[in-house]
């Protein structure tokens, strides 16, 4: 392969062999959400880039390092979206947010991040997301939850795991950051350069660093569970309880943050263990955010899964992938002689017709070489024709299979051959 027709680093084709599946992942989401109610937004793929500032957060890893920002031919500044929750907002804002309005929407497509390519970690990935906006409450979270987890088993993952956690309120996030501020700089000397100077501008995402001297001594830090205060606790307690009721199971994972600055009491997580270092199928939380033109911040529960990672995994459980209906060729179809070719394209438009996959030779070539690519093409059937067949009105079908030959009637075949 010449480096001239690789994708990029982080970027890869999804051939037609792999779409099969993309569809699948797709078709699951559009029936698995419009049962809860969710219509289908599709917003974008790049904004202004002050869109993802303001909601992801100043001092997160996708807008410090990762966002690809450039400016246009008018001298503004765009980004290619990193996720899908800022602009779905964006979009929802400019629609205009009513008192008590709750919107439901799900999103498909590709996402972009400048991160270090590795198995699992694209610079381009397809994301497919929910996001229930204007309403708040923790039965809610538990639903988009369980919403998730219906999704993940609909496709045909069965080995992940749901970890849970909680952010709090403002007020708690206050209280909390102080003691971690504490609990850090007691070991500032054993962090990293970056987790130094969040010391100061941003103490959670020192919870986050995935530098393995950091992980450590974030490990012995305080979970947010202890930190909480009475509200946010009993908030907390009812998103678990409804889990349980609702026959979801979760793991606690007391400093599990999020790599995004917006969220807000719940948090959670969904991993697969068979995938290696990005073991992150899902993941998603509560949050409040406020879009640029809106005076207030508006609620919102929602979630994102990779798709390649979903694909990962289901490959890793040996699944084979969501099915998404057989693709293979019902019918190649043999010509020898321009005459038969010209036949055989009307013959395919019949067959078409009738809702058979159909494949024709439509080049001059010998009959040795046309039953390769029959084969090659995977073809269930072959349907000959030369000279003679075309004078008698009559085709002769192979079955692939059995390898046994009929000679059929042209008008019969789309009935002999009905999926
Ligand atoms: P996130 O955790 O940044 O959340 O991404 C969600 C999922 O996207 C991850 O769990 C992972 O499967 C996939 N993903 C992220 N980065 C990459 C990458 N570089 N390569 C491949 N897959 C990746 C969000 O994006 C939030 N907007 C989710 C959300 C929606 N929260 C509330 N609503």
């Amino acid at each position: 392969m010449s480096k001239r027709t690789e994708p990029l680093p982080g970027t890869s084709d999804i051939l037609p062999g792999e779409a099969v599946q993309w569809r699948a992942l797709e078709a699951y989401a559009h029936e698995v959400f419009a049962v809860y109610g969710y219509g289908e937004l599709r917003t974008p793929v790049f904004e202004r880039t002050e869109v993802f500032l303001r909601t992801i957060g100043d001092e997160t890893d996708i807008v410090q390092k990762e966002m690809y920002t450039f400016e246009d031919r008018g001298g503004r500044s765009l980004t290619l979206r990193p996720e899908g929750t800022a602009g779905v907002m964006r979009a929802l804002a400019n629609l205009g947010f009513g008192q008590g309005d709750e919107h439901r929407v799900y999103y498909l497509g590709p996402m972009f991040r400048g991160e270090r390519p590795a198995a699992g970690r694209k610079r381009q990935f397809h994301q497919v997301g929910v996001e229930c906006v204007g309403k708040s409450g923790p039965e809610l979270d538990a639903e988009t939850i369980e919403m998730l987890m219906r999704y993940l088993g609909a496709i045909g993952l069965k080995q992940t795991r749901l970890l849970l956690n909680t952010r709090g309120v403002a007020e708690d996030r206050v209280r909390a950051a102080a003691v971690y501020r504490d609990f850090f700089s007691g070991r500032v000397a054993a962090m990293c350069e970056d987790c130094r100077r969040r010391l100061e501008s941003n103490v959670w995402r020192i919870l986050d660093c995935k530098v393995e001297g950091c992980a450590e001594i974030a490990a012995g830090a305080p979970g947010m569970t202890e930190l909480l205060g009475d509200a946010s606790r009993d908030y907390f307690a009812r998103v678990c309880a409804c889990l349980e009721s609702l026959g979801v199971p979760y793991a606690l994972d007391a400093r599990m943050i999020r790599g995004l600055d917006y969220y807000e009491h719940t948090v959670f997580e969904v991993v697969h263990e068979g995938i290696g270092a990005q073991s992150s199928v899902a993941g998603g939380g509560r949050y409040l955010i406020q879009p640029p033109g809106c005076k207030a911040p508006v609620p919102g529960v929602g979630f994102a899964a990779g798709m390649e990672r979903l694909l990962l995994a289901l490959a890793e459980e040996g699944a084979g992938g969501p099915d998404a209906g057989n693709e293979s060729v019902d019918c190649y179809l043999v010509g020898l002689g321009a005459e038969a070719l010209r036949a055989n394209l009307a013959l395919a438009r019949t067959l078409r017709d009738a809702g058979l996959r159909v494949l024709a030779n439509l080049e001059d070539r010998g009959m040795k070489s046309q039953m390769r690519n029959a084969n090659k093409v995977g073809a269930r059937h072959v349907l000959i024709r030369g000279g003679d067949e075309l004078a008698r009105g009559v085709v002769v079908c192979k079955d692939m299979v059995s390898s046994e030959q009929r000679e059929l009637a042209v008008e019969r075949v789309s009935e002999a051959l009905a999926r």
